[in-house]
């Protein structure tokens, strides 16, 4: 059996993560530890493909004498940071939790896991996988080439300064003590269980409950845009194949502006929800976000000549399945909007900028 430490697993893409990893591979064991906070949701691994190989633990990152049992006591061969702090609004209004997570948290998990894997009591094959963004790279100009594993690092948010530095470590780690790491920098995902406070499921559940679409700017800024579940296959495959003290690539190879994100949702929905006015109706561009990235885009070649990743969704697809899974999971949607903690993060944030919720 192989165990997995999966670290914020409650939150969008660790859940995704880890139903993934359960589904494929029947011989593996789960731990999450998760601080659960505003982001993460226990209700995101309801429905496990076999829950017996799961188990949650509710804690800190930054909590050396945890990490250090669950590594011990679980015989884990296999560590996957996701926990962060992810959101790049939030990271304006207040960045100290990104540091505090996204470097301390790091930094203590290669710290202990370093203790762990040097005393001997971790196995063999130990692995530190760090899940990181294209967004360490800057921003593009719009004929730049896209970034590839070589590009120099200039954050821009605190957000990705905050993982810029994170990454930084890892590699540090891997280079001065030999510890067993792979990172891997994904562009934007989208899909089930993402926090309703992101573009798309914002986009989705605004339109739904006839709330302004608010377009940020002109609209024209560029992601790289991923379907979640080939994110995780990417995970996977870099797991079992990656090179230690490697960095990954991972993108969706398509690069809408904004705008049209938020007019393709519009279409779908106008098919599988019609209402009585149009939904594109309810678009409203609204202030800038400070220091705006105008341009994302990955350059995927090293995962697909090294591991033969590809993604298997197109924009279109991945865009639709994620509409109905919205549309399905209303009530999921709901428990969080109900929350007064989410509440007055709409209030705070788009109150004064135009876009009224
Ligand atoms: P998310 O915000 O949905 O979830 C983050 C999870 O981390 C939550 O469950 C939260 O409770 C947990 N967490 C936060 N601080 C913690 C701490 N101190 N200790 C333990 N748990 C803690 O995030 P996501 O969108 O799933 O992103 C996961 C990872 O992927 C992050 O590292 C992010 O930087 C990276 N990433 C995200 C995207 C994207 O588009 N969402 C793209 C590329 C990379
Ligand atoms: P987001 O989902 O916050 O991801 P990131 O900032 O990490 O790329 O935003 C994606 C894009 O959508 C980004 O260019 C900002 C824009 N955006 C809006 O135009 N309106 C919104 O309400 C939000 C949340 C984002």
């Amino acid at each position: 059996m192989k165990n997995i430490l999966v670290t914020g697993g409650a939150g969008f893409i660790g859940a995704n993560f880890i139903h993934f990893e359960l589904q494929k591979h029947k011989e593996i064991n789960i731990f999450n530890l998760d601080a659960l906070t505003y982001a993460g949701n226990p209700r995101n691994l309801e429905n496990l493909p076999d829950p017996r190989r799961y188990n949650f633990i509710h804690g800190d990152i930054r909590d050396r004498q945890l990490v250090r049992r669950l590594l011990e006591e679980n015989k884990i061969d296999t560590l996957v940071n996701f926990a962060a702090e992810t959101h790049v609004d939030r990271s304006i209004n207040n960045a100290q939790p990104f540091l505090d997570t996204n470097i301390q948290g790091t930094f203590a998990l290669l710290e202990v896991s370093r203790e762990y894997y040097s005393s001997g009591s971790s196995l063999p094959e130990f692995r530190f996988h760090h899940i990181s963004t294209d967004e360490v790279f800057g921003s593009l100009n719009p004929t730049d080439p896209p970034f590839s594993e070589t590009t120099p690092y200039a954050p821009n948010s605190p957000y990705a300064a905050s993982k810029a530095a994170s990454d930084h470590l890892v590699h540090a780690f891997h280079h001065t003590y030999g510890l067993p790491v792979t990172l891997s920098n994904c562009s934007n995902n989208y899909g089930p269980y993402q926090f309703p406070e992101k573009l798309i499921p914002l986009m989705i559940n605004n339109a739904l409950a006839g709330k302004v679409l608010p377009v940020y700017g002109d609209g024209m800024q560029v992601r790289d845009w991923l379907y979640v579940e080939d994110h995780c296959e990417a995970i996977d495959l870099i797991l079992s194949g990656g090179r230690t003290g490697e960095s990954y690539n991972i993108g969706g190879n398509n690069q809408p502006a904004n705008i049209e994100i938020v007019r393709n949702i519009c279409h779908i929905l106008h098919h599988l929800a019609p209402g009585s006015r149009r939904y594109e109706e309810l678009i409203q561009f609204i202030t800038d976000r400070p220091g705006h990235d105008r341009r994302y885009a990955m350059d995927t070649e090293k995962i697909t000549r090294e591991l033969g990743w590809v993604p298997r969704e197109s924009l279109e697809t991945g865009l639709q399945k994620t509409v109905e899974w919205y549309l399905e999971n209303q009530e999921w949607v709901r428990s969080i909007y109900n929350r007064p903690d989410y509440q007055s993060w709409l209030g705070e944030h788009y109150g004064t900028r135009g876009g009224t919720q």
